[in-house]
């Protein structure tokens, strides 16, 4: 039996089919839908359910109680059970935005930290290849593996910049630091995800990073100090010990430049000269706004910080319309292997 999935506030629809997911059925359909892991842990694919039921093979993995209970459901597990209307909240320039798989060039590769490899990509000459400031890619490897990462600068240079952790069996990071030849060509897919600046908010914005999960972060500030933004941004970034702040100097100088701009560096393993926040970096966040109502938030970094962030940002008040997160899961042909 076949179910219809209307999208709000448009003429469209699209038939689901038994079995099939949303996410499936409307890319069938040729729609320009948001999505990234396609197994239900990034919630790219998140969207709220106005009307209709959806059941799930398993528990939603990146959907909190919170989240269900305000109608949001995981596009590429979802399968429906009546017609549904779906509303995607998608930005206007979605269609020029439709994830596609292109080559780069290795242009450069930096360490940017002890154990963070900064990556400048070149984009093919004359590429119109685009994305908003937050999204990530996935880079696909030889053997048909892909690794996700996020694109660390805002578009307009023919470059993407990308932070990869070095972290010990980490195949691609590995291969990238110590065997991947310069100049190497790569191939991408992407833009993918929906972690990106919703600018036609007002309230004031909580960035929360955890490691590399500055990387998103960077990208949407880069585009925010070069334009006229005023709406107050905190931004939070959690790290081990000082030596992990690889750009801090660029954010306190943002943060010097621009007055609607707060950094907070917030070490988990401070030595005895560090004079500033310490802790859990959400745990810091909440600390300085207890009161979360109002905000919009932004996390992204290791799964176990945004989980704990969610929870902890909807028990203060912020509810799950304005909270937007990237949870930096690891690839998963890797889990059996781990624990
Ligand atoms: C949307 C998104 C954006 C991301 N952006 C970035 C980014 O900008 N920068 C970045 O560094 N990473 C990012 N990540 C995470 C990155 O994609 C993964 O860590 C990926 O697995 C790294 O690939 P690798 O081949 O280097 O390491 P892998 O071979 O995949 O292994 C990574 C490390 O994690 C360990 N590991 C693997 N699985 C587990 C597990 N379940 N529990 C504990 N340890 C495990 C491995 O032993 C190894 O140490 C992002 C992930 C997502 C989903
Ligand atoms: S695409 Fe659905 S959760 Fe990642």
């Amino acid at each position: 039996m076949t179910h219809q999935v209307r999208l709000a506030g448009r003429t469209t629809a699209f038939d689901v089919a038994d079995g099939e997911t949303v996410l499936q059925a409307g890319l069938r359909n040729h729609l320009a839908l948001p999505f990234g892991c396609q197994s239900g842990s990034c919630a790219s694919c998140r969207v709220r359910k106005l009307e209709g039921e959806v059941a799930y093979a398993f528990e939603p993995p990146a959907l909190s109680a919170a989240e269900i209970e305000a109608g949001y459901i995981l596009m590429c597990l979802a399968q429906a059970r009546s017609d549904l209307v779906i509303d995607l909240h998608q930005p206007p320039q979605i269609e020029s935005l439709r994830p596609r798989q292109l080559p780069c060039r290795v242009q450069s590769k930096t360490w940017l930290a002890h154990d963070v490899l900064g990556l400048s990509l070149k984009l093919p000459k004359n590429s119109d290849f685009t994305w908003l400031p937050g999204q990530y890619i996935d880079l696909l490897l030889d053997d048909g593996r892909r690794r996700s990462f996020s694109i660390a600068n805002a578009p307009g240079r023919g470059m993407l910049e990308l932070h990869v952790r070095v972290a010990p069996g980490g195949r691609f990071a590995h291969w990238a630091a110590h065997e991947m030849p310069e100049r190497a060509i790569l191939r991408f897919e992407g833009p993918l995800g929906a972690f990106y600046l919703r600018d036609e908010s007002t309230r004031p914005v909580v960035m929360v990073a955890g490691g590399t999960g500055i990387a998103p972060i960077h990208a949407m500030l880069e585009a925010l100090t070069a334009g006229t933004h005023t709406r107050p941004v905190r931004l939070y970034w959690g790290v081990r010990a000082q030596r992990d702040l690889y750009i801090h100097e660029r954010l306190l100088r943002w943060a010097r430049e621009h007055d609607w701009l707060r950094y907070v560096p917030v070490l988990s393993d401070a030595d005895d000269g560090w004079d500033g926040a310490r802790g859990l970096v959400h745990e810091a966040a909440l600390h300085d706004q207890p009161d979360l109502h109002d905000v919009e938030a932004y996390l992204s970094g290791p799964p176990v910080m945004v989980r704990a962030g969610k929870q902890a940002f909807a028990a203060a008040g912020l509810d799950a319309d304005h909270l937007f997160y990237d949870s930096f899961d690891y690839a998963h042909e890797t889990w059996p292997a781990v624990g």
